[in-house]
């Protein structure tokens, strides 16, 4: 390729894992849609994209990691183009049109390579959070900007999760998802447990069952939200985090509606809870449950005794195979660990040689 871009090396995205620590269900919308009051924060655990230009006429996915196509065992294969990260390349395209550094005509395609280790329809949002690293990458690779307003419509249009991913960082989301108040008060990096059955939810499912037998959360559901954003808000250390886990873990509106779409999850949570003798969350709409500790080094024990269970049969697993069991921590962006004021690191060390990685990544 010759032009503006033949030069540029890969842009490369960290695209993070989220956990909702708490997840109010305020009301079905005149769209269909929920408006939502939930604390999201960002893990390390993460998807690596990558993405070059490329002379061809369409863009291209070339996925590896865990699970694709199914797989568990790290085969390779190319997303299909429902796939969010080629939906997101589209889209963002579309909102440039011809203003990048090549332009007026479109901006080129695009070569992206996904490297996933966030499950698949597990409620840790790695779907959303590979699209807001696609139109962020994006942007890097055509030498193009789009203006917040057109930033955040790209990112609602593609999944109501994705203002989120693309804002960065621990945050009160509302409305459908595109309302997102960055939360900065939170103090260490307590560990997280991450258990997965080897069962898909899907969303509008449990939004649909959600809908049939409530229609409207629970109020205490609510006011735990609106206090653990205030909290989060203004500061909170780790050991105040783990003291708050009884009251996230029962701070999900959803838990009723994932009991009825996939009834088996409810005994799996409760000897879960029974084996490590810590409350159990879930993630957004499951079935990913998570367990928070004072350190890292908690969960990754937690983990080893998880794995245990599950190997020996002392732990019934729903669905058909192993779990998948991580151990993890919260993600802060660099303005809540050095006080420096980058507020939307999106970019991993790759693609900036020589500059501290904007995130804490797992080894
Ligand atoms: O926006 P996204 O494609 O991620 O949403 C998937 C489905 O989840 C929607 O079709 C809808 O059924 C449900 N949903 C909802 N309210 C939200 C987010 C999602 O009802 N705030």
């Amino acid at each position: 390729m010759t032009g503006p871009l033949a030069a540029l090396t890969p842009v490369v995205r960290v695209a993070p894992a989220k956990l909702n620590l708490t997840l109010a269900v305020i009301g079905r919308r005149p769209d269909g849609y929920h408006d939502l009051h939930s604390v999201f924060v960002p893990l390390t655990l993460c998807d690596r994209l990558s993405l070059v230009p490329s002379a061809g006429a369409a863009d291209t996915l070339h996925m590896t990691g865990f699970p694709v196509g199914g797989r568990s065992d790290g085969g390779a294969g190319s997303g299909g183009a429902d796939n969010l990260v080629l939906r997101a390349l589209a889209a963002t395209r579309r909102a440039v049109g011809g203003g990048w550094a090549g332009g007026p005509g479109p901006a080129p395609a695009i070569a992206a390579r996904l490297d996933k280790r966030i499950p698949v329809a597990a409620g840790l949002g790695g779907g959303s959070s590979d699209a807001a690293a696609a139109l962020d990458g994006a942007l890097e690779v055509w030498g193009a900007e789009l203006d917040d307003h057109a930033r955040s419509s790209v990112a609602v249009g593609l999944g109501s999760d994705v203002p989120f991913f693309a804002a960065g960082g621990p945050a009160l989301v509302e409305g459908r998802g595109e309302r997102v108040t960055p939360l900065h008060g939170l103090r260490g990096a307590p560990g997280i447990l991450l258990v997965t059955p080897p069962v898909a939810v899907s969303t509008p499912d449990v939004f649909a069952a959600f809908a049939a037998i409530r229609g409207t959360g629970d109020g205490a559901v609510r006011l735990s939200s609106a206090h653990l954003a205030s909290e989060l808000g203004s500061g909170l250390g780790t050991s105040d985090l783990v003291a708050r886990a009884g009251v996230m873990a029962a701070a999900n509106d959803l838990l009723p509606a994932v009991a009825l779409v996939l009834p088996e999850l409810m005994p799996f949570r409760r000897a879960l809870s029974r084996l490590l003798h810590r409350p159990i969350g879930l993630s957004g709409s499951g079935p990913t449950l998570w367990v928070v500790y004072p350190s890292s080094s908690e969960a990754v024990q937690a983990a080893e005794t998880v794995r245990t269970a599950a190997a020996d049969g002392s732990l019934a697993i729903p669905g058909d195979g192993a779990p998948f069991v991580a151990a993890t921590t919260i993600a802060l962006p660099l303005i809540m660990l050095d006080g420096s004021p980058e507020s939307r690191p999106r970019a991993g060390p790759e693609s900036s040689p020589g500059a501290s990685p904007p995130r804490r990544i797992d080894p």
